[in-house]
C-alpha cells in the first residue's frame, strides 16, 4: 500500500488538506517582479509586413468557420506598431517584467534558418526589447506562443514529424544569438498542453487537426524533445556568456476531488493533473511521463501493461537527456475543476478525453464573468502550487500567466470582477509563498484586449481596453491598471 500511494499520489502532497483560509494581509519578498504578458498573434497585427512569412494561425484565421464572427489576427492591437505606446502603459504602471513571444515566421518566414533570416523582424524585436531595458522592464520571451511557420506544418506535418525538433532548435539558437546578450529570460513553449490537444485532437486550433487519441501524444512528445534539445544548445553554447535562464510554460488548471474521502475520487483528480501538468512537468523533471498516464491509455489501446499504449515511449537516453532541462518553470493558471471517477464505455473510442476516465464538475456558486471554461476559485491556486512544491522538489517558479476575461466590451471599464480575481488571486499565491512555494514572480495576463484564438476579439482578457473598431486600436485603462499597479507598488497586501 505505501508503494501504491507513493507512485501514485502527488509526492508527499496531502489531499485532505484544503484550507479555505480567510484574507491574508502582508508582502511578498523584496525583489519579488510584477509583470504583465501578451503574445505575438494575439497582439501585434502586421501579419504579412516587412517580409514576415505565414504561420498556421494566419491561415487558421483565414478559413470560415474557425473564429467566432471568421475574425483574424491580420491587425489585432497592431502592437508591432505601437509598441513604445504600450511601453509607456507599462512604465506607468512601474512593471519590472514583460512577458512576449517572437513570432517565428517573422524573422525565418520559411521557417528555417538555412534559408533566409528576415532582418526586419529581427530589428522589430531588437528595438522592443531595447525599450523595455531602458525603461528598465525585464524581458521574457516566449520563443513559441503557437505561431509555426505554415510552411512548415504544409511540408513535415507540424508537430507531428520529429523533425521539428531541429528545426526550432536552429530558429531557439538564432534568438540567442540576437538577442541573447540583453535577454536573460527565455520561455521555450507556451503551454503545450494547448498546442497538442487543441491543435491535434479537437482541432479549435490551428492547425486545427482531429487526431483522436494519437496525435495529442505525438505532438507532445515532439514537443518535450524541442524542449530539451533548446535547453541543451543554450546550456553549452550560451549560458556561460550570456549568463541566462530558460524555462517552459505549462498551464495547469487545478483538479479537485468530489470527495476527499473517497481514494476513487482523489485517484481521479490525480490523472485530472497527470495527463495535464504532469504529461510536461513529470518528463522534464523526472525524465519519464507519469506512470499513471502509461497505465490508463496502455488499457485504453486494449494493451496490458505499462508503456503498451499509443503514447511514445522515451529511450534510456532520451529520458536522461530530458530529465532537469528546467531552470525555472513557468506557470499559467486560470481555473480549478471538481474531479470524480467515470468509466468511459469501450465504444467511446481512444480519445485523450476518454483516456482519462474522469468526469468534471463545477460548482454553481463560482463566479464565471467571462470564458464559459474560466470560474474564479482562488483557493485552487495555492492548492496547485503546493501540489508543484511536493511532486517536483520545489523548482523555482514564475507564474506566467494568470487573469480573467469578459464577455460583454466592457466599455465603462468598470471591471470590478477582474479586480476581485486579482486580488483573491495574489492573495492565495501569497499564501503559497508563505508555505514555502518558490514564487519568484507573478505575470498579468494580459496587458491589452487581444485576439482570444477561436474565440476571436470576443473575450477580453485586457488590463486595458482596446477599441478594435477604431483603426488606430486605441487603448483606454480598466480599472483594474490602478488596482494592479496599487499591489504592484505595496509589493502585496500590507495591514
Ligand atoms: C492561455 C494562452 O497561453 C493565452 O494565449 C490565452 O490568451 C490565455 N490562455 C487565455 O485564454
Amino acid at each position: 500500500l505505501a508503494l501504491a500511494l507513493c507512485v501514485s499520489a502527488g509526492g508527499d502532497f496531502d489531499w485532505t488538506k484544503n484550507e479555505k483560509t480567510s484574507f491574508y494581509y502582508g508582502t511578498f519578498p523584496t525583489g519579488f517582479s510584477w509583470g504583465v504578458g501578451s503574445s505575438a498573434y494575439q497582439t501585434e497585427g502586421a501579419w504579412n509586413t516587412d517580409g514576415k512569412g505565414m504561420s498556421i494561425w494566419d491561415v487558421f484565421a483565414h478559413k470560415k468557420g474557425k473564429i467566432s464572427s471568421n475574425e483574424t489576427g491580420d491587425s489585432s492591437c497592431e502592437g508591432y506598431y505601437k509598441f513604445k505606446d504600450d511601453i509607456n502603459l507599462m512604465k506607468e504602471m512601474k512593471l519590472n517584467h514583460y512577458r512576449f513571444s517572437v513570432s517565428w515566421p517573422r524573422i525565418l518566414p520559411s521557417g528555417l534558418r538555412s534559408e533566409h533570416v528576415n532582418e526586419k523582424g529581427i530589428r522589430y524585436y531588437s528595438d522592443l526589447i531595447d525599450l523595455l531595458l531602458n525603461s528598465k522592464i525585464t524581458p521574457v520571451v516566449t520563443l513559441y506562443h503557437w505561431d509555426l511557420p505554415q510552411v512548415l506544418q504544409e511540408k513535415y506535418g507540424g508537430w507531428q514529424n520529429a523533425s521539428m525538433v531541429g528545426y526550432f532548435n536552429e530558429f531557439a539558437n538564432l534568438c540567442f544569438e540576437r538577442f541573447g546578450n540583453r535577454v536573460k529570460h527565455w520561455i521555450t513553449f507556451n503551454n503545450p498542453w494547448s498546442i497538442s490537444v487543441e491543435g491535434y485532437e479537437t482541432g479549435e486550433h490551428a492547425p486545427g487537426l482531429r487526431m483522436r487519441g494519437s496525435g495529442a501524444y505525438k505532438a507532445a512528445h515532439h514537443i518535450i524533445k524541442a524542449h530539451a534539445k533548446v535547453w541543451h544548445t543554450y546550456d553549452m553554447k550560451w549560458r556561460s556568456k550570456q549568463k541566462g535562464l530558460i524555462g517552459i510554460s505549462l498551464s495547469a488548471d487545478w483538479g479537485e476531488p468530489v470527495d476527499v474521502s473517497n481514494q476513487r475520487d482523489v485517484e481521479a483528480a490525480e490523472r485530472y493533473i497527470h495527463f495535464y501538468l504532469g504529461w510536461f512537468a513529470t518528463p522534464l523533471f523526472h525524465g519519464d511521463y507519469p506512470a499513471v498516464m502509461k497505465e490508463y491509455i496502455g488499457r485504453k489501446s486494449g494493451q496490458q501493461g505499462l508503456g503498451a499504449s499509443r503514447l511514445p515511449v522515451f529511450s534510456p537516453q532520451e529520458k536522461s537527456y530530458i530529465r532537469g532541462t528546467v531552470d525555472f518553470l513557468g506557470l499559467g493558471h486560470y481555473t480549478t475543476r471538481y474531479v470524480t471517477q467515470k468509466n468511459y464505455p469501450s465504444s467511446f473510442g481512444d480519445s485523450y478525453f476518454a483516456d482519462r476516465d474522469l468526469a468534471e464538475l463545477v460548482d454553481p456558486k463560482w463566479p464565471d464573468p467571462g470564458s464559459e471554461w474560466l470560474y474564479s476559485v482562488p483557493w485552487g491556486f495555492r492548492r496547485l502550487l503546493n501540489f508543484v512544491k511536493t511532486q517536483y522538489g520545489n523548482p523555482m517558479i514564475y507564474v506566467t500567466e494568470n487573469g480573467v476575461s469578459e464577455k460583454m466590451p466592457c466599455t465603462d471599464l468598470c471591471d470590478d470582477w477582474r479586480m476581485q480575481y486579482f486580488r483573491e488571486y495574489i492573495n492565495e499565491l501569497l499564501k503559497a509563498v508563505r508555505d514555502g512555494v518558490n514564487v519568484k514572480g507573478y505575470t498579468a495576463w494580459s496587458l491589452l484586449d487581444g485576439f482570444e484564438w477561436d474565440e476571436g476579439f470576443s473575450e477580453r482578457f485586457g488590463l486595458y481596453f482596446v477599441d478594435f473598431r477604431n483603426k488606430n486600436k486605441p487603448r483606454f485603462p480598466k480599472a483594474s491598471v490602478q488596482f494592479y499597479k496599487r499591489i504592484i507598488s505595496s509589493n502585496g497586501f500590507p495591514s
